[in-house]
């Protein structure tokens, strides 16, 4: 490719996560996406989920027992003169820190509501973290074939909580059993509520914004409700502000109903005119990597251990931010030093996977692995070195003493953890006195999900003695004196071998700086 192919290429790239607590829709949503790319032929198989038969982005095993998902997956298609590049996030806020990661690998995000339950405080949690990335958040508000909450109410609710601006894009017509489609603020048009075999229906609006003609909506007391409310929403509301949008102070607010793949589209079309192309990538050095500058350069924001049971592979996920991938090319490992060659690529379509032979910045591709990548490594092309930005790690919360059950199985144990723990699963550590082993999560979920693969995927059982909660700080190894290790504040090392505290509770940790004035602690390395 030369230089505007390139660029032709990158532009045409909208890279996104898609987030919400679980049950809201996210993977509904993402079928009919699919669906518009002509990914996925058939729809309902999410709904298909109770007769075994689950939905393509589902892979793992325990994913499918508890009805949630707890990885990440990548999808994308054609649509629209547009590669559009969709990253699963797990709904759960016990793998918040696979989602931020995830969210580094992205250009904006897609937040899908329940109309019934507004926002929950996992999709709080999981919104702040999108705010600390400072991308632009399109949300979807979902299920009004069923009854909700009034549209107002939830407007009012999502700028409180969560501290952005709303704009309405389009406004409900009643929900539930009187769900009568959407007044299209944005296109100036009313999108009528029908079943998916009758297709799509609109109505124009006039210059006041009322049905033109004769229409039975007209005679319809919620047709007027709908108008006051929207003359509310354009008086006291928020306007359109691209700018806003860009930066993530200001949401565009769709309402639909992802089952019925009622307003998907309408809010599809309008994410793509307003989706941010790849961004500039900010390396460790403070320098900006154009996503067309010819060199290639990318980063590993995810690595997962056996997504295919019978193959157990391992793939780095591998977020491009400048250049052409080309298979079999070299590159350099940052981290290393070290050249490896890239020829065993692939990319995803749904379950499917097809090898890549070229990828541009924006697109992701799945390297398979034989243990060379850490989560966070940058690989590039050419003489100047790049290290992108260090993937933020959250201090986990949450500690259990772990073994293995049958001690004649140490290798399986050892494999399963290491690979795991690589993953970015489970955080291990060491007790220094005794050697135990000892792991770190920010949900209990985390531990749970580490138990069934270990037993699934490594053949190994392992045993959880719960440690509750701790405060971990780390302590500088100069200032380090065993001795100060108690029963309050265990002495731990983690996988770099750096030592730190894990304190019983706030009060331990109180004592301890009274203990040690001049020893400094700090909460992430
Ligand atoms: P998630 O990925 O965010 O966890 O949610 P998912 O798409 O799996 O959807 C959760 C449930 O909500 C599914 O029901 C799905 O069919 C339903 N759902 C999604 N979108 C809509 C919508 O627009 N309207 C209605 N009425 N339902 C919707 P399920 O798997 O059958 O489980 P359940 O119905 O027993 O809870």
């Amino acid at each position: 490719m030369d230089q505007k192919q390139l660029k032709q290429a990158v532009d045409k790239r909208r890279t996104f996560a898609i987030i919400s607590h679980p049950d809201a829709g996210k993977t509904t949503i993402t079928e009919q996406l699919l669906l518009f790319g002509g990914v996925v032929r058939s729809a309902g198989t999410v709904k298909a989920k109770k007769s075994g038969n689950f939905a393509k982005s589902d892979w793992m095993e325990i994913e499918k027992k508890r009805g949630i998902s707890v990885t990440s997956s990548v999808m994308q298609f054609d649509y629209d003169g547009k590669r559009v590049i969709i990253l699963d996030t797990p709904g759960h806020e016990d793998f918040s820190e696979d989602t931020y990661r995830t969210l580094m690998a992205v250009d904006s995000a897609v937040m899908v509501i329940d109309s019934a339950k507004g926002i929950e405080p996992q999709t709080k949690k999981l919104f702040q973290i999108c705010k600390m990335r400072g991308i632009p958040i399109f949300t979807f508000i979902n299920k009004l074939d069923r009854d909700g909450r009034e549209p107002l109410d939830l407007i009012a609710e999502l700028e409180e909580v969560l501290g952005i601006e709303g704009y309405a894009m389009n406004w409900p017509i009643g929900m539930g059993k009187g769900f009568k489609g959407i007044y299209d603020i944005f296109n100036n048009r009313i999108e009528l509520y029908r079943s998916e075999a009758e297709g799509e229906s609109f109505l124009e609006l006039d210059d006041n914004g009322e049905i033109k003609g004769d229409h039975p909506l007209k005679q319809e007391s919620i047709y007027q409700q709908v108008l006051e409310e929207i003359e509310l929403v354009k008086g006291a509301g928020s306007t359109f502000d691209e700018a806003k949008i860009a930066q993530g102070k200001l949401t565009p607010v769709f309402f639909g109903s992802a089952l019925t793949n009622f307003g998907v589209k309408t809010f599809l079309d309008a994410y793509l005119q307003f989706a941010p192309k790849p961004a500039a990538h900010k390396t460790e050095a403070g320098d900006l990597v154009e996503p067309d500058a010819p060199e290639f350069a990318g980063f590993v924001f995810k690595i997962q251990a056996n997504m295919n049971p019978n193959h157990r592979d391992r793939i780095a996920f591998v977020r491009i931010c400048s250049g052409e991938f080309e298979r079999g090319m070299d590159v350099t490992l940052e981290r290393t030093g070290k050249k490896l060659r890239l020829s065993n690529s692939t990319q995803f379509m749904a379950d499917a996977r097809e090898i890549v032979e070229t990828a541009v910045a924006g697109d992701i591709i799945g390297l398979y692995d034989t243990g060379n990548f850490q989560i966070g490594d940058t690989i590039y092309t050419g003489k100047k070195a790049v290290k992108f930005e260090k993937l933020p790690q959250f201090t986990p919360e949450l500690f259990v003493h772990v073994r293995a059950k049958n001690v004649m199985k140490q290798k399986s144990f050892h494999k399963g953890i290491e690979q795991l723990v690589q993953e970015g699963a489970v955080q291990l550590y060491q007790s220094y006195s005794t050697g135990d082993y000892i792991l770190g999560a920010v949900g209990q979920l985390q531990f749970e999900v580490f138990q069934f693969r270990m037993a699934n995927e490594y053949n190994s059982e392992v045993v959880m003695e719960p440690m509750g909660r701790k405060i971990a700080r780390w302590i500088d190894p100069e200032q380090l004196d065993e001795k100060m290790s108690s029963s309050r504040n265990l002495l731990v090392k983690d996988r770099q071998g750096n030592p730190l505290f894990l304190f019983e509770n706030e009060f331990s940790e109180r004592w301890f700086k009274d203990k040690y004035p001049d020893v400094k602690l700090t909460a992430k390395l």
